[in-house]
């Protein structure tokens, strides 16, 4: 696992003191306001729902703030995502870690709002973390349904779309903690949607905010549905042995990348 070696050699350089900008850095600057409900959606079919800019900004959904630096940390993975997506020809992701709050969620929404603030982009973020879902709290929306409700055959998928109030951002939120259905995500119905979406939108970068690897029975069943895994390790926090058991597991999935996330 080369991207695995990457992150580890960039933690023992981050520890020793030599480091760049990193996610991290947030917390030690001044909340700047996000703006993620500063621009006017041009969707007729889905529901608008604005985000909360100063919730969002305490979660550190923070890629469209232009005046946060770490912005730019996010632009650099979009290009870097795209660039591999682009060369793998695929357009769907799942981003997840080894352990809970290792980062994954946080990295794929500022992800998908920094890949939605390309103009030539559309992206669709998808919460699939069934046990916890947390996409709709960070940026501060209340939806009323989620894709647990269109898995359970309650609704149509379209019902539980929303639009942030970001140009190219559609999230797909999961509603409630329901336990019982985390296993929803390794389903034949899942399987199903997610054939649709990359059908429906086959213009449209997908991405799966997934529940950690080595915590979460389903994110492995989950996995074979996407085209390519972002792994995120926490500096400081996600051990050796945790990054051997995931590259592991991941050995017979396409890592596009793995990210070294700021320390707790
Ligand atoms: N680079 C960072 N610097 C400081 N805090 C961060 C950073 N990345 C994430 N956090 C914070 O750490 C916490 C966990 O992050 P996040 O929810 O993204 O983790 P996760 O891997 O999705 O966790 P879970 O497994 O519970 O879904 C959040 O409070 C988040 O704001
Ligand atoms: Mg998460």
């Amino acid at each position: 696992m080369e991207h695995i070696e990457k992150a580890l050699a960039r933690a023992r350089e981050m520890r020793s003191g030599h480091r760049g900008s990193t996610a991290n850095d947030s917390a030690r600057r001044p909340n700047t306001q996000a703006s993620v409900h500063g621009v006017m959606p041009d969707y007729t079919e889905t529901a608008v729902l604005p985000a909360n800019a100063r919730k969002a900004s305490e979660e550190r959904l923070v890629a469209d703030d232009l005046r946060n630096p770490v912005a730019d940390v996010y632009r650099v993975l979009r290009a870097q995502v795209l660039q591999r997506m682009k060369k793998l020809d695929i357009s769907t992701i799942a981003v997840t870690g080894a352990s809970h709050g290792d980062g994954a969620t946080t990295t794929a929404a500022n992800l998908a709002i920094s890949i939605a603030l390309d103009v030539n982009q559309t992206v669709l973020l998808v919460d699939l973390n069934l046990r916890e879902p947390s996409i709709h709290r960070k940026f501060g929306l209340t939806p009323t349904k989620g894709i647990e409700n269109y898995l359970h055959g309650e609704c149509d998928i379209k019902d539980c779309l929303v639009n942030p109030g970001m140009r190219r951002l559609v999230v797909l939120p999961a509603f409630a903690s329901k336990g019982e259905s985390a296993e929803l995500i390794s389903s034949p119905r899942m399987a199903a949607l997610v054939r649709e979406l990359r059908n429906r939108y086959h213009d449209r970068i997908i991405i799966f905010d997934v529940p950690p690897l080595l915590e979460s029975g389903e994110t492995l069943g989950f996995l074979p549905n996407v085209e390519g895994v972002l792994f995120v390790a926490r500096s400081g926090h996600t051990t050796k042995t945790e990054l051997d058991r995931a590259a592991d597991l991941l050995r017979n999935y396409q890592v596009i990348g793995t990210l070294l996330n700021g320390s707790r």
